[in-house]
């Protein structure tokens, strides 16, 4: 039997282009190879946005109808919200009692997105973020678990805490889960930095072609050395070349290569042909996106019925977490 997969993302906002080549196409591969879980993540959405709890639930409908533009499939996936599996709930309360909060308060990202955040994120939900994640994880037995560079503390805190129980507890009841990192380099921002929402350098997957024709010419920052187009350019720190590499063919990349170096093409040429290439990858999926938000009922249905088979795992796994400890099964 394969590895159980589950993985998750919050919905907070709309998908960049970088949820799509990073994230979304390994859950896409990973679908067709054994039992996959993929979550929406709304109760972690709520570390942050509990002052905005109406935006939670419409950006639920539009990652559900994100995933399944992306290519998920609920016949070989299942597709949930977390908020309608309680057992994460169960579980994240039992995790917390053996959990040192030495544990938490380590984690890098805690203390990085405490000072650089502007809602007040100094509750208890917030710290517990990562302790949330790993009974995601665990409520499913999962051992494979596709995310970015940026969770693998919260993998490594989620392998403490399952030797941690099955110590204390005497008994295997959860497997160690692992991180499977995409192999598709990460897609830089329009500046260069990373593609965030916070630093408005995005090409969102529901931009229209003139939308994404003008980040990509007007917005998209070149080799700064290249001032004149007479000026040879260097692709290797340019994120117009990074852009090319991930979604123009082979030619095109070759063509930029060679060019750039001897002032043969123009940035803004340069950034036209890339800005064609994103928009031939992101309009069909735009479109899908768009062709189901007008249908929420039927994504209603795939998370109800994703929900109440994930809810029949989680549930069996409670069951072993609760005679681990001890608890009466009357
Ligand atoms: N923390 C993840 C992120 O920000 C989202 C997430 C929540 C998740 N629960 C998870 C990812 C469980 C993998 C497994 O992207
Ligand atoms: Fe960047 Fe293209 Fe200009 Fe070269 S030609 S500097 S790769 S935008």
């Amino acid at each position: 039997m394969q590895p159980r997969v589950l993985s998750g993302i919050q919905p907070s906002g709309s998908q960049h282009i970088g949820h799509l080549v990073g994230a979304l196409d390994n859950f896409t591969r990973l679908q067709g190879e054994g039992e996959a879980f993929y979550m929406i993540a709304d109760w972690h959405a709520l570390t942050s946005k509990y002052e905005a709890v109406e935006e939670v639930w419409p950006a639920t409908l539009e990652l559900t109808a994100t995933y399944l533009a992306a290519g998920l499939d609920p016949q070989k996936a299942t597709i949930f919200v977390q908020s309608l599996v309680k057992e994460h709930a169960e579980l994240h309360l039992l995790l917390s009692m053996i959990t040192p909060l030495s544990w938490l308060e380590r984690v890098p990202t805690y203390k990085e997105k405490l000072q650089n955040a502007v809602a007040d994120l100094g509750s208890y939900g917030f710290l517990g973020y990562p302790l949330l994640q790993t009974a995601d994880i665990i409520v499913y037995k999962a051992r494979k678990v596709p995310v970015g560079e940026d969770q693998l503390f919260h993998l490594e805190l989620a392998r403490e805490v399952v030797r941690r129980f099955n110590h204390l507890y005497q008994r295997e009841v959860f497997p160690e889960p692992e991180a499977v990192l995409t192999k598709t380099p990460k897609v830089p921002g329009l500046d260069g930095r990373k593609m965030s929402k916070s630093y408005g350098n995005c090409v969102y997957l529901r931009d229209t072609d003139a939308a994404i024709l003008e980040k990509c010419t007007r917005q998209m920052a070149s080799d700064p050395a290249r001032v004149r187009k007479t000026d040879p350019g260097n692709p290797e720190i340019c994120p117009v070349f990074e852009f090319h590499k991930l979604f123009s063919d082979a030619a095109t990349v070759e063509l930029v290569n060679v060019e750039c170096r001897r002032a043969g093409i123009g940035c803004f040429d340069c950034k036209k042909r890339v800005a064609e290439a994103v928009i031939r990858r992101v309009a069909p999926v735009r479109e899908r996106i768009e062709d189901s938000l007008s249908r929420p009922a039927d994504l209603q249905a795939v998370l109800k019925d994703g929900s109440a088979r994930a809810r029949a795992v989680a549930v069996e796994t409670m069951e072993d977490v609760r005679a681990a400890m001890r608890m009466p099964a009357l």
